[in-house]
């Protein structure tokens, strides 16, 4: 725990969202987490469930553990007990609208000495403070996929962040068994402005023609010791999201890099969304992922 922030709330209990609710309670803090209705909280605490059984079975948690990470754990679908946090996190869909919206309500409820925080992969928060009064005290806490497991948390600055707002959710990323690093306030920040490329290449790697969906992900899995290639990471990360991120790189830096393949762009518009749909560059309904049909008819360019 650190002495800023006792208690933590956070936004969206989706991919991350139920990650981050996770590893806070876990790391001590009493959470609440917010959904937009009963049927989306319940599967997003039911993953939290499901997450820390596997914890306890792999024997890297007690059950008693387990038991006293829930008991700190809070499900909610209002968004008044979130004034009760010293930190929100918000890890809503990555929609620049959504996200005003949701922080100019916050910014209503929530005395003002609360720290906001946004998980977005690709939104400034320059522009998201601006639905706010409270620039000083915005800041981005940028998790990675999947939140228990992966080391990094980017802590981004805009130009109104006080210092004193990053070095509470500097420390806040510590306490929980983290390593923090500083980016300042671009689209993307550190890693998602050298990853999506990528990932985007891969894709025109695809419809080029320069190799199979699985011999590209083997390519990279066993060239360069990748965990997953980056077709497994797409649908991983989520198709949809990885294409609204696409959109808002593109949009900021209008470089071709950002650009979001038609291949991508049909796949999120057909649900083709990745892990989280059963399909998405791979469907995942037998044994092994195999590659959808979709992916292939449409795929090559
Ligand atoms: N929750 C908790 N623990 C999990 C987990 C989850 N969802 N998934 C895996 N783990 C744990 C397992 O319990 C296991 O722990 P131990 O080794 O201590 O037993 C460990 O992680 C490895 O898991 P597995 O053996 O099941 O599987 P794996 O070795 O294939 O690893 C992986 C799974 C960690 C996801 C690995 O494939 C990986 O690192 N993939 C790349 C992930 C990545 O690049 N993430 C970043 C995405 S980009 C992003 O997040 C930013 C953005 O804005 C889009
Ligand atoms: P997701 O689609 O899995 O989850 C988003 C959740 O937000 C949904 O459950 C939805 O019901 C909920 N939601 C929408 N509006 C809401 C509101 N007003 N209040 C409460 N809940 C609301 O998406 P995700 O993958 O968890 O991504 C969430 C954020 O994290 C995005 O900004 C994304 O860019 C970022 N991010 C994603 C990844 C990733 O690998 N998927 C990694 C890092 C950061």
């Amino acid at each position: 725990m650190n002495g800023d922030i006792e208690t933590v709330g956070v936004v969206g209990c989706g991919l991350m969202g139920s990650g981050i609710a996770q590893t806070a309670a876990a790391a001590g803090y009493p959470t609440t987490v917010r959904e937009i209705d009963e049927e989306a909280l319940e599967k997003g605490l039911g993953s939290i469930e499901k997450s820390l059984e596997k914890a306890v079975e792999r024997e890297k948690m007690s059950a008693d553990d387990r038991d006293a990470t829930l008991g700190r754990l809070e499900g909610t679908v209002d968004l008044e007990p979130l004034a009760e946090c010293d930190l929100v996190i918000e890890a809503i869909v990555e929609d620049l609208d959504a996200k005003q919206d949701l922080y100019g309500t916050l910014d209503e409820i929530c005395p003002e000495e609360t720290i906001f925080a946004s998980n977005t992969s690709s939104l400034t928060i320059t522009e998201m403070a601006q639905a706010t009064d409270r620039a000083d005290r915005f800041l981005g806490l940028h998790f990675f996929n999947p939140v228990p497991v992966m080391k990094l948390v980017e802590v981004v600055r805009s130009g109104s962040t006080s210092d004193e707002a990053f070095e509470a959710a500097e420390s806040f990323a510590k306490s929980l068994g983290k390593v923090p690093i500083e980016c300042r306030d671009t689209s993307g920040f550190i890693v998602n402005r050298l990853l999506v490329p990528y990932m985007l290449d891969a894709i025109r790697a695809y419809q080029n023609g320069v190799g199979s969906i699985e011999d590209i992900d083997a390519g990279m899995e066993l060239g360069t010791n990748h965990p997953m290639g980056p077709f497994t990471l797409a649908d991983y990360v989520g198709v949809d999201t990885t294409y609204k991120i696409a959109e808002i790189m593109f949009e900021e830096y209008k470089e071709p890099r950002y650009a979001a393949p038609p291949l991508l762009r049909r796949m999120a518009q057909a649900g083709y969304h990745g892990r989280k749909t059963g399909r998405g560059f791979y469907d995942y309904s037998g044994d092994e992922p195999e590659v959808t049909d979709f992916v292939k008819t449409f795929g090559k360019g």
